[in-house]
């Protein structure tokens, strides 16, 4: 017998359909999802995955014809791991919890924290660590995960639900091990119900420090911590920096330079500005080359994207750098925080596009073996019989999304355009992704290379990564009620596989 809800559903789609035919122009489709698994999305289409004609033809010919041929060894995601006779170099616990989160200045709400906080510790390593974390979920009702946002960890650590492994239900736990082999600033989070679990606190932040100081930041000679992190969330409405919400001091000798690495965890974008000049030296935990001063303009930080700003200490007083709209840090003497009044945001923003100078890429993008377009677009349509206007791509609609195909050591060119009236950061895990041109304009400052990247209403962008970290990764818009509204798609490996699947037993709900 069909219980309430279910009758209750059948005559929500029933309205909404009766509401489509009669406006008859709407084009609009259905699909009920039961179990599945990633490795079936895409299938069944005809335009996504193949390379475009004339580029990328190589490639998926020599893909098509080792699959016609049977040839192909499969590896389990599960086995795309750390060296485990390696031991760790930095090793930590981190435990999930479900309840009310205390948010100093403000009022708590019900979130989850880590370690008792949100944000929960902030982890730090020296590149070429090996870093372990062990996840207790000891309260998250839906199970957690952790997902190492930006970096290029081993599959088997990306921490997907339904992807990568299981969610890990109340009392479990999980080892997630992988080298951070790129220093930069870094963010862990929830990838599991991650529209409410990463927006109601399951996220911290996790800094790579180089092997060799950074030369561009002249060293503290004082021993004081010139090195400062600014996570920004909001927690039900609540503007916060570090977890607080209260602005934050940072006292520096005159002339020092204080690197500030600015951290947004939230579901839109956040903008940076000072009162003095300042310098991004690093984007997404990639260094910028020869990053020149900025002046009366912002720099734009994706949902999810991370910014290093190089701010110098005043000869006589201090400098105040706003953060996300509503927070600021005072950098300098902090005695004298009225010398560094607050400034207005300026309306005019950096343009990454062409910011410092360039430099060669390692490795040859003008020819990729593969070539795929990714057009965000929306239309209305029945996911899981919830009627709604949902995002599409290519066209088509989740889970019948594009499976972007790919081998080891492809060089792979991706065309995003973004058809719909929404900004959208685009995320891909696992790679970095450098950008070449917006709207036909090719990139002319330094390499600008992102692993997530806000795409505005009618832009273009073609983009490309080296396929070097076999996997299948998720490639997502990062506002996550969007990624929960189907604006997901995967870069898959030949050959590679995954026995763990959405919504079936385990309750994998990734988005
Ligand atoms: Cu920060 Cu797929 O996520
Ligand atoms: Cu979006």
């Amino acid at each position: 017998m069909p219980s309430r809800r279910d009758l209750l559903r059948c005559a929500v789609v029933g309205v909404a359909v009766a509401t489509a035919l009669g406006a008859g122009a709407l084009a609009w489709s259905s699909t009920l999802l039961g179990e599945y698994s990633v490795m079936g999305m895409g299938s069944g289409g005809t335009t996504g995955g193949a390379g475009h004609a004339g580029h990328g033809g190589q490639g998926a010919a020599a893909g098509g014809a080792a699959e016609a041929s049977g040839l192909l060894d499969t590896v389990s995601v599960t086995d795309l791991a750390a060296d485990p006779d390696r031991p760790a170099d930095v090793r930590v616990e981190l435990v999930a919890r479900q309840g009310t989160v205390d948010v100093p200045g403000g009022r708590s709400i019900e979130g989850y924290t880590v370690n008792g906080t949100s944000p929960g510790p902030e982890i730090r390593a020296r590149q070429g660590d090996l870093v372990e974390v062990v996840l207790v979920n000891e309260s998250v009702a839906d199970g957690a995960t952790l997902h190492w946002h930006g970096i290029d960890v081993p599959n088997a650590a990306d921490g997907v639900a339904g992807i990568t492994q299981d969610a890990v239900p109340v009392g479990g736990r999980h080892v997630y091990r992988f080298v951070a082999a790129d220093a930069g600033t870094y963010w862990y989070h929830s990838h599991q119900v991650s529209h409410v679990q990463v927006e109601r606190g399951l996220l911290g932040a996790i800094v790579i420090e180089p092997a060799e100081p950074d030369g561009r930041i002249a060293a503290p000679t004082d021993g004081s911590p010139l090195d400062v992190t600014a996570l920004l969330h909001i927690y039900g409405g609540q503007h916060t920096l570090n977890g607080r919400v209260a602005d934050e001091r940072v006292s520096a000798p005159p002339g020092s330079t204080v690197r500030v690495r600015v951290v947004n965890t939230d579901q839109g974008t956040a903008a940076v500005w000072a009162g003095a000049p300042f310098r991004v030296v690093a984007v997404d935990g990639h260094d910028v080359h020869e990053p020149g001063e900025i002046e009366g303009q912002r720099v734009l930080v994706p949902a999810g994207g991370r910014v290093d700003v190089a701010v110098r200490a005043p000869d006589r007083g201090a400098v105040r750098l706003h953060v996300g709209g509503a927070r600021s840090i005072v950098i300098g003497d902090a005695s004298a925080e009225a010398s560094a009044p607050p400034v207005r945001q300026p309306s005019t923003t950096l343009d990454l596009l062409a910011y410092g100078t360039p430099e060669p890429l390692t490795f040859d993008a003008a020819s990729p073996d593969r070539s795929f377009d990714y057009v965000i677009s929306r239309r209305f349509g029945i996911i899981d019989g919830r009627p709604g206007n949902f995002w599409t791509i290519n066209g088509r609609m989740f889970p019948d999304v594009p499976m972007f195909e790919v081998a080891e050591s492809d060089v792979v060119a991706m065309h995003v355009r973004n058809d719909s009236g929404d900004v959208h950061p685009m995320h891909l895990h696992g790679h970095h992704v450098v950008v070449l041109a917006r709207d036909g304009v090719a990139a002319s400052g330094s390499p600008w290379v992102v692993d997530t990247l806000d795409v505005h209403p009618g832009e273009t962008y073609d983009l490309a990564f080296v396929a070097d970290n076999p996997g299948i990764w998720s490639d997502h818009c990062h506002t996550l009620p969007h990624a929960v509204d189907g604006l997901v798609a995967h870069v898959m490996y030949e050959g590679v596989t995954t026995l763990f699947t959405i919504n079936g037993e385990a309750g994998n709900r990734p988005e």
